[in-house]
């Protein structure tokens, strides 16, 4: 999410600064913008669109020399993705300019401050705060790095921020806390990058920064702070990858990689969606309370893994808020007829906002009346645009094909929209939807337990290399990610891979088991012992028929485990989360499967990460 670049050196930091976010490009963003420290003041350019709309300004206006900078690749997040709210963010008087990565909790509360203050703001962005803010200490007397230390600590959630003070132009802040950023230590020159990729051609001495540090970078040296002032330092490291490499930050692929920040994806899903009473608040839904405890149906519209993310979601958000609640395949659902309200609402899960059936779908159920809640990862994207209300997943960029993060994003959403309306409609009362959502908040820590478990899931793919069909079992939640789980190894292996709700095997799919087939069991926590033990019988069954069955089951089953001829253990987590940690090693099977076979991962064949034709 975002590319973020700092410069302090001998060089023309607008060159530098420039080609760090080309490098940093990969990353996925819809605006870009430099600021640099000339003469005592503040010069600046930030343009929506891609780097060559910025660089096309600054060729026709050009910017004063200076040797240091800032810059910023924006992933919109807080306000569309225009020049207003591209970054750099200036303070009022012209003094500090900002760029930011990540999404400030508490701004609300801090920018209603700040008006009541006089203070106006320009754009709709978080980070306008943060400068601001920065602003105003340094005006007060703070030299930047005190400044950035009082900021900070009034800042709640997840950011980088990168700062320079026009009447100290050898000097750029930086401070991090959640959000990637990585210092470059050159000779007499010193950079900052979002990942190393921002400066690999510079130098591949790296510091890597700690949790809520605070990093003064000069031309000849790099000094590190915790948030209270107190000194620190970073971790030093050497790059030895080459450019692709630094890109995808060491990884062979992006998919790979994506389904390694899960973990941050998943927190960051969660960010600043509930008060500190724990009450859920979902801003970005601008559909009123009424309006919400009015309705008495929801369909839910998407595409490949959005809809079976919104498969999911149907058991939570009928569990949750008893409003009967369809899930459909967007192409399909226009073309049946299907019959809307004004008190119909229709959730349309979509990770690029850009997908032509589902923008179709929403089309028609907005014509006949009903509401439209747009479920996305992508700010200003056409879904968005176009419907009632939105839940962004800000999962950053998701450049892989196959989509991982955005799926679990959606999933964090999903469960996020059930549960507001649980609030909403009063069907859970407040502490057990407290509960959930502390729940959720472990979902991280869980989902960073089952990536640890990578190595054993490549090695049971490096077995599979010749297997020509493989296929998934589930129940209930878990059926879903049976469907995902098959869908990644169609799309990435090219090999015939089926999901099969278990309950149906003997009306069918049990024809299929042969000996040795690959089936994967995903086995429901004991929570809810009639489908464990269901789920427990299909198993052998299958194994009965010479099938190699592969459980997924919560640590400490022991009831799957003899007739699991494999054993992947899961996070003990409730039946409607679970498919939050089994989709995991679904994911890690598929990419490392097609890797062995030799495939292009990231691109497969026939497909494209966003399609917008019908
Ligand atoms: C394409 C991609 C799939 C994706 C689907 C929906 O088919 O190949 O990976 O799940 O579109 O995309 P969306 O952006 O709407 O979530």
């Amino acid at each position: 999410m975002c590319g973020i670049v700092g410069y302090v050196g001998d060089q023309q930091a607008q060159g530098v600064v420039v080609e760090g976010l080309r490098r940093l490009e990969y990353r996925g963003y819809d605006s870009a913008g430099v600021a640099l420290v000339a003469d005592g003041q503040i010069a600046a350019d930030k343009r929506a669109g891609k780097l060559a709309n910025l660089e096309k300004a600054i060729a026709e206006d050009t910017l004063p020399e200076a040797t240091t900078g800032i810059g910023h690749t924006r992933w919109a997040t807080h306000g569309a993705p225009n020049d207003t709210n591209a970054h750099p963010h200036i303070g009022a008087a012209g003094r500090v300019a900002v760029v930011h990565n990540g999404i400030i909790e508490n701004f609300a509360p801090l920018r209603a401050e700040l008006e009541a203050e006089g203070v106006e703001l320009r754009s709709e962005t978080d980070t306008e705060i943060a400068a601001q803010l920065l602003e105003r200490a340094v005006l007060a007397g703070a030299d930047l790095t005190t400044a950035m230390q009082q900021v900070c600590q009034r800042l709640e959630g997840a950011f980088t921020l990168v700062a320079v003070d026009a009447e100290d132009p050898e000097r750029v802040v930086a401070a991090r806390r959640n959000s990637p950023l990585v210092v470059g230590l050159g000779e007499g020159e010193n950079f900052l990058g979002s990942d190393v990729a921002a400066f690999i051609e510079h130098t591949r001495d790296a510091l890597e920064l700690g949790q809520d540090q605070v990093v003064t970078m000069t031309r000849d040296a790099v000094v590190v702070t915790g948030f209270d002032g107190s000194p620190s330092e970073g971790t030093p490291y050497h790059v030895d990858w080459d450019l692709s490499a630094a890109e995808k930050d060491g990884y062979d692929w992006f998919m790979r990689k994506e389904i390694f920040e899960q973990p941050r994806a998943v927190a960051d899903a969660l960010l600043g969606r509930h008060d500190e009473n724990g009450r859920l608040q979902l801003d970005e839904v601008r559909l009123s309370e009424d309006e919400l405890r009015n309705v008495d149906k929801i369909i839910i519209v998407g595409c490949g893994t959005a809809n079976y993310a919104g498969l999911v979601a149907k058991y939570a958000i009928e569990h949750w808020t008893r409003i009967p609640c369809e899930v459909e395949l967007a192409h399909e659902f226009r073309y049946r007829d299907p019959i809307l309200t004004r008190d119909t609402l229709v959730v349309a899960i979509s990770q690029s906002g850009e997908t032509a059936d589902t923008l179709m779908a929403i089309r028609h159920a907005r014509e006949q009346g009903a509401r439209v809640l747009a479920i996305c990862n992508t700010n200003g994207s056409t879904i968005p645009r176009e419907s009632d209300a939105v839940i962004y997943t800000h999962a950053g960029p998701e450049i892989g094909v196959a989509s991982t993060k955005g799926f679990l994003t959606q999933l964090i959403a999903c469960y996020l929209l059930g549960l507001y309306l649980a609030q909403v409609r009063g069907t859970k009362f407040g502490d057990e939807i407290a509960a959930v959502v502390r729940e959720l908040e472990q979902m991280p820590e869980h989902v960073q337990a089952m990536l640890d478990k990578a190595e054993e899931i490549y090695a049971l793919a490096a077995e599979h290399a010749k297997t020509r069909a493989v296929l998934f079992l589930g129940r209930h939640a878990g059926f879903p990610i049976a469907l995902e789980g098959a869908l990644k190894l169609k799309e990435l292996a090219y090999i015939h891979a089926e999901g099969f709700a278990a309950g149906e095997l003997k009306h069918g799919p049990i024809a299929l088991i042969e000996p040795g087939l690959p089936v994967f069991c995903v086995v429901p926590p004991r929570g809810r012992d009639h489908l464990h033990e269901k789920m427990t019988s299909a198993i052998q069954e299958i194994r009965a028929r010479g099938a190699h069955t592969i459980a997924l089951a919560e640590e400490g089953d022991d009831a799957a485990r003899p007739y699991a001829d494999r054993l992947i253990e899961l996070p003990k987590v409730s039946t409607l989360l679970q498919p939050v940690v089994a989709v995991v090693p679904l994911q890690l099977f598929a990419c490392e499967l097609a890797t062995v076979m030799g495939h292009d991962v990231d691109q497969p064949r026939n497909l494209a990460k966003s399609v917008t034709v019908e």
